[in-house]
């Protein structure tokens, strides 16, 4: 008897880490919005270089309002983005609506991290290629539209972006011809 009940201890314990485990997760992720159909962008739009992707007719694109939730140890994914005129940025910086130059290390989040303009001209440290530099948000990577003239004709950012001048990978000391220019896991935190 007294064998049993214990064996009903551990039974429930685990049933118990189990549903922890998974309120865990559902608190954490992130679910898309919607899907956007993707369109073909129009002749001689949609600057390709610099790995930037185009829309696909037809393809469809999810779409996200939120980001992963913000901690002092960020995971993201550092791509490259032109933040000067007629390059593959698209319009001015969500933040000033001006342009910038790409020789000063400045980033773009995704929609949920940059959250209503409330990261604007706030600076975050970026850690990775054993190296880290501190980077000023001024736009966003925008997770909940794309495949439009105001973004170039590409698709929606991923939830968890940050969209760097090329300054940023310099300073990260990633060579150019390397597999890793222009896509690297990183982490990031609000800068001290
Ligand atoms: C790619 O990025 C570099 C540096 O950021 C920029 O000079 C170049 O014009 C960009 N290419 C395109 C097609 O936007
Ligand atoms: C971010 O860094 C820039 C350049 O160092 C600085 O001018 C700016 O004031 C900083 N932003 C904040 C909110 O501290």
């Amino acid at each position: 008897m007294k064998n049993m009940s214990f064996k009903l201890l551990i039974y429930s314990a685990v049933i118990a880490l189990l549903a922890a485990q998974r309120l865990g997760v559902e608190a954490q992720s992130c679910q898309p919005s919607g899907h956007l159909r993707g369109r073909k962008p129009p002749p001689g739009k949609c600057k390709r270089g610099n790995d930037s992707e185009c829309c696909k007719e037809g393809k469809m694109y999810p779409m996200y309002k939120c980001s992963p939730p913000v901690s002092n140890h960020n995971k993201a994914m550092l791509t490259i983005n032109s933040f000067e005129k007629g390059k593959d940025g698209g319009g001015p910086s969500e933040c000033d609506r001006q342009y910038h130059s790409d020789s000063i290390p400045i980033v773009a989040l995704s929609t949920g991290w940059f959250n209503h303009k409330t990261r604007c001209h706030h600076n975050i440290t970026i850690n990775g290629n054993g190296r880290s530099v501190r980077a000023m948000v001024v736009d966003e990577c925008d997770s909940a539209k794309g495949c439009d003239a105001a973004h170039d004709y590409q698709p929606p950012c991923d939830n968890n972006i940050v969209d760097a001048s090329q300054a940023v990978w310099k300073a990260l000391g990633v060579p150019r011809d390397s597999g890793k220019w222009g896509w690297m896991e990183i982490t990031w935190s609000n800068a001290k």
